[in-house]
């Protein structure tokens, strides 16, 4: 192999022009999901406090919003209900005249070229905050995933896109995906949070969702942070079981098993930049400490050179801004 004074690695970077075409990781706003959180009322737009920029919104406002991604370019959102009325079994997560599906109607009806993608999952649903139904202090699998099948064919029903299961029990892929091919949904695609890690970095979600548990936490279901093999076997399991997405979260942290991820299986890849890895570069970047926008965008850049190919991000309406401004 030839090297210096013949190999000059600079002069690929002397001319911005030729930065532009030499660069092999390109973010695009198809890269983008942008997460939304619905609560009850009207005209209510809160702010989450660890989360600046974040606001739980009343279905209203979620239209006005949604209105304004789609004419950012932003191609889809996910939504997360917040409840009037939580319980021991999480009712309103399957309840037709719900949160979420009556959110999911409202943005449908008003807005058009925006997908629905919707989280499945218990825990902002029961008193509890845990993400099934409870025995003692476990929670049941089997019976907890015939009701997020139940809560998924309703979301279907209301008009959502795309299923998002969220919650880490055993088979629930299988099950939804019968729930919804029974219902002559088959055309719906499923988006397995596959790899979700029992991480510290959800916090400040907890608080927009209002979904902390009330006791204990959630590793009896969601994956030990020192795992990598097992995160391949758990993608595996949940594509044999019909996803079609595959989900690695948090992403930061965990872009080696998004590389392992994509590289294994070659599915459609998400990653999913949680609320943590949020709060820490807008409050690094309130401080002053850092510059938000440039540290905004290398994180997008890192997750997307780690080989996801979409990824979810409460940067999402920042990032197409950042996009168009960039975009000649
Ligand atoms: C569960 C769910 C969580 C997140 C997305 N879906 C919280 C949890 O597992 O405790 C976290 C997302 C984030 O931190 O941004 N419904």
């Amino acid at each position: 192999m030839s090297t210096y004074p013949l190999i000059r690695h600079r002069r690929l970077r002397y001319n911005p022009l030729v930065r532009d075409m030499v660069r092999e990781t390109v973010l695009t706003k198809n890269d983008l999901i942008y997460p939304l959180f619905v609560v009850p009322g009207t005209k209510v737009k809160n702010p989450v406090k660890s989360m600046p920029g974040v606001f739980q919104l009343s279905i209203d406002e979620l239209v006005k919003e949604c209105k304004e991604v789609r004419d950012l370019g932003i191609p889809a959102v996910i939504l997360f209900g917040i409840p009037d009325h939580k319980d021991e079994v999480g009712s309103e997560a399957y309840d037709p005249e719900g949160i979420i599906q009556r959110a999911i109607r409202a943005v449908k009806k008003e807005v058009k070229d925006l997908l629905i993608i919707t989280d499945v999952c218990m825990c902002e649903y029961t008193s509890h905050g845990h993400c099934g139904l409870l025995l003692g202090d476990e929670i049941l699998n089997d019976e907890t995933i015939e009701l997020l099948a139940r809560e998924a064919l309703t979301h279907v029903q209301a008009g959502a896109d795309i299923i998002a299961p969220s919650d880490m029990m055993d088979g629930r892929v299988a099950a939804i995906r019968k729930g919804l091919d029974d219902n002559g949904f088959q055309k719906i695609p499923i988006m397995s949070y596959a790899a979700k890690y029992a991480s510290g970095f959800y916090g400040p979600f907890r608080d927009a969702a209002e979904s902390t548990p009330a006791f204990g936490d959630r590793k009896s279901h969601q994956m030990d942070i020192g795992n990598i093999n097992e995160a391949l076997r758990e993608v595996a399991e949940d594509i044999e079981e019909g996803a079609d997405i595959v989900m690695v979260k948090p992403a930061g942290p965990y872009l080696d098993v998004i590389r392992k991820v994509k590289d294994t299986f070659g599915m459609p890849t998400a990653a999913y930049q949680v609320s943590g890895e949020y709060a820490m570069i807008k409050a690094a970047g309130a401080n002053g400490w850092i510059d938000e926008e440039r540290v905004m965008i290398e994180a997008a850049y890192a997750i997307k050179r780690a080989g996801a190919d979409m990824f979810l991000t409460y940067f999402a309406k920042d990032i197409a801004k950042w996009i168009n401004k960039t975009t000649k």
